[in-house]
């Protein structure tokens, strides 16, 4: 059975961020789609994906010769059919939380919340589009969040997330442009899982009720149907777990 039926059989597919909730059950569904022959599982922690289609690799996005690398052993003379950047930060223990208020508003926070949720997908797009397949529809997806959206920014706070998540949109959009121009069946978008239960969405899920808070395998299962029924005028856009766009 497969998630995926409109990316070509035998397909060679990388998750990047494989170790996360969202990326760990993403890397399992792919493993066992009946189109796909290769899941490159890819995080900077050493992965244990014990499926026999999983190539565990090594990636920090935060080094672009790291991404490089990376890359090159993903690559394949067919070329790729999926690539999914399933990494992010909201907060890290101590050190990095969202801001409530402008008045928290720190420069290194600020760089290394940017580094990791814009900065890093674009390099990732830079070595990894050139790699997508010709004359068949391929998709680079990445984990974006619908308080990017700078259209539906009604509460204010989260500045440097909400900020980092809407330059990766507009980065998406423009790699889309240009990735377009050499490879017009190939998709750049972005997707927003919803609010699912990990380790970045744990310290902020008291107010979420119970039938809005995601497992990790409902939230891949659906994003893998957004993939699967993403067409040529969806490039550049995002696209939340339903499927429904989202206005940037
Ligand atoms: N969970 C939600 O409710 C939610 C909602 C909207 C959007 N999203 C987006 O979905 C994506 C995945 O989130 P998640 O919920 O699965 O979070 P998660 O479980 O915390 O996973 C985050 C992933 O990012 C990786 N990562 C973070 N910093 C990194 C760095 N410097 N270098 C390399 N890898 C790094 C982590 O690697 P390590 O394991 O090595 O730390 C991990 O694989 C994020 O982009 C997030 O913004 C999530």
């Amino acid at each position: 059975m497969s998630l995926i039926p409109s990316i070509a059989d035998n397909a060679n597919v990388v998750v990047i961020g494989a170790s996360g909730g969202i990326g760990a059950a993403l890397t399992e569904q792919l493993a066992n789609d009946s189109r796909v022959a290769v899941v490159h599982a890819l995080a900077r922690a050493d992965l244990e994906h014990t499926s026999p289609s999983v190539k565990n690799g090594h990636i920090d996005i935060t080094d672009e010769q790291s991404i490089q690398a990376a890359a090159a052993g993903c690559a394949a003379p067919a070329g790729v059919d999926l690539v999914i950047v399933a990494t992010g930060v909201l907060h890290r223990s101590g050190e990095v939380r969202p801001e409530k208020r402008m008045l928290e508003l720190d420069a290194r926070v600020m760089g290394e919340v940017f580094a990791i949720n814009a900065i890093a997908p674009a390099l990732i797009g830079k070595h990894f589009l050139p790699l997508m397949g010709r004359g068949r529809k391929t998709v680079f997806a990445a984990l974006s969040a619908r308080v990017g959206s700078i259209s539906d920014n009604r509460l204010g706070g989260w500045l440097s997330y909400r900020a980092s998540k809407a330059a990766l949109n507009m980065l998406l959009k423009t790699l889309a442009i240009e990735q377009s121009r050499t490879r017009p069946d190939s998709l750049v978008v972005g997707l927003h899982p919803g609010t699912v239960d990990t380790d970045l969405s744990r310290p902020f899920q008291q107010n979420v009720p119970g039938d809005k808070l995601f497992t990790p395998a409902f939230a891949a299962g659906c994003l893998l149907r957004v993939i699967d029924g993403l067409s040529g005028p969806d490039n550049g856009g995002i696209f939340a777990w339903d499927g429904k766009s989202i206005d940037y």
